[in-house]
């Protein structure tokens, strides 16, 4: 027997049926709300409204559980590599070792994006943001794709669809570095892993030999699978609300990399780095920089820290941490960004201001460092986050496409302006 919520208003009592998730998440389904009480209910920012039932990754904030398909964080990014976990979420199970063939081969296939594109590359100004060129080519790639996908496009195309993007999504972001600095394309290479050619794509120069460091593909690989998924974040609500008017998976996937590119996003790496880099600089102290952090006349936040569902430690900032650690010991060098950054952690979590509003350090806080690790420059941070979060994008719109309950995203408001004015004539207005 499912529990009810009782509303009294007005002199009224309304009963709401309750929603139990496999994990014993909770909710009331208020989906008659209005029309029975003539209420809506307001919650800024979302932070108690559920906008869909889902079976792709499940979050724990309070006990720092991260899983995709019930897989622990922790196991794939110690055991998978970043296709099975793509795979693993948007197709629902890991993929066999033969349906792991043939994506890894279709991968290669479609990896090029259409010659016509390249000039774009070459047009944009060298100090154009790496965000604002993969927003832009992943939109322009459904100019070239045969066709949209809609509700026509029938199973294997829409899967032929998927796998090109995530393919050549990895090739823009490289293409959008060297053309900024001025080197030709590098392409992919067939016998090349998916992390092995994003490297080599990025480094590898017709003047210098170029290696891919195993130890820095592996780091990769890391990073991809722990930015994979993270359910009903900013930007994968993005996707979700563009994909509900049955835009296509091309539009859906360029707003969710523009709702990442914000400072309270995915942004956050990139801001982590800068922040890192201006304590080096400039000689400013930690107590400095929380200092700013806390003060309510300074819009400054201590990015990399705190989460709207995390209330604990990030599980994804204790993988990178770990894995930052054994890097820099396994290499034997040093960033001096990593003392600043082990600093701040330390003294930001001994602070009663972060403490009291549970501010723990996010995936955002350690990733950068690795990244800076492999040569990737600061300005590109946040499209290696769109790069990993690409298949948890595709994996929430395909779920909303095959939801029977999926509805085109209106949210209602409660309008505070002014009432019925008269029309006053151009030459009465004061
Ligand atoms: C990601 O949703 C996801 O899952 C996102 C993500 C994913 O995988 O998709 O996990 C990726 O976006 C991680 C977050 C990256 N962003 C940052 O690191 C930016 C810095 N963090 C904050 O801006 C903030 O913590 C947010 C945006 C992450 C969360 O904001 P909330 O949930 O709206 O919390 P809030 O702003 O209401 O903060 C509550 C209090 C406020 O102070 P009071 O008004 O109570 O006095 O905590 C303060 C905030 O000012 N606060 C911070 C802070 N984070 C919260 N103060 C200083 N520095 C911070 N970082």
């Amino acid at each position: 027997m499912t529990e009810k919520v009782s509303l009294s208003y007005k002199g009224k009592t309304y009963e709401y049926s309750t929603i139990t998730g496999s994990e014993n998440e909770e909710a009331f389904d208020i989906s008659c709300l209005r029309r029975e009480t003539g209420l809506i209910t307001m919650d800024y920012g979302y932070q108690n409204t559920g906008s869909t039932k889902s079976s792709i990754t499940y979050v724990n904030g309070e006990q720092g559980i991260l899983r995709y398909r019930g897989y622990s964080i922790e196991d794939l990014a110690e055991k998978a590599t970043f296709p099975e976990t793509a795979w693993l979420l948007i197709y629902g199970e890991l993929p066999t070792e033969e349906e792991l063939t043939v994506f890894r081969r279709l991968l290669t296939e479609n990896s090029l994006v259409h010659a016509n594109l390249l000039h774009f590359f070459r047009e944009v100004p060298p100090s154009a943001h790496p965000m604002g060129i993969l927003s832009s080519v992943v939109n322009a790639l459904g100019l070239f794709a045969p066709k949209y996908y809609d509700a026509e496009t029938d199973a294997s195309e829409l899967e032929l669809m998927i796998t090109a993007l995530i393919s050549k999504i990895r090739t823009i972001a490289a293409f959008s570095y060297k053309a900024s600095i001025g080197e030709p394309f590098v392409y992919p290479e067939a016998n090349r892993s998916y992390c092995a050619n994003f490297l080599n794509m990025m480094f590898s120069s017709h003047t210098k030999p170029y290696v891919v460091n195993p130890i820095m593909e592996k780091v990769l690989n890391t990073l991809l699978i722990i930015h994979a998924d993270h359910e009903q974040n900013c930007s994968t609500s993005t996707v979700r609300m563009v994909g509900s008017s049955q835009a296509n998976l091309y539009a859906s996937v360029c707003a969710g990399i523009c709702a990442l590119w914000g400072p309270l996003h995915g942004g956050a790496n990139q801001a982590v780095l800068e922040t890192l880099i201006r304590v080096q600089k400039s000689g400013m102290t930690i107590k400095e920089v929380l200092e700013k952090a806390k003060s309510k006349e300074d819009p400054f936040k201590l990015s990399g820290f705190g989460h709207r569902v995390y209330k604990s430690y990030d599980p994804r900032a204790k993988i990178l941490k770990g894995l930052m650690e054994k890097l820099f010991n396994e290499e034997d060098s040093q960033d001096p960004l990593i003392d600043i950054a082990r600093e701040l952690e330390h003294q930001a979590l001994q602070d009663d201001y972060f403490i009291e509003r549970k501010l723990y350090p996010n995936v955002d806080f350690y990733s950068g460092i690795l990244y800076r690790a492999m040569g990737i420059p600061t300005n590109m941070l946040t499209v290696m986050f769109a790069i990993g979060r690409l298949p948890g994008w595709i994996a929430h719109w395909k779920e909303m496409h095959n939801d029977p309950q999926s509805k085109i995203n209106r949210p209602r408001q409660i309008y505070t302006g002014p009432s019925q004015k008269k029309w006053i004539d151009r030459n009465l207005r004061g």
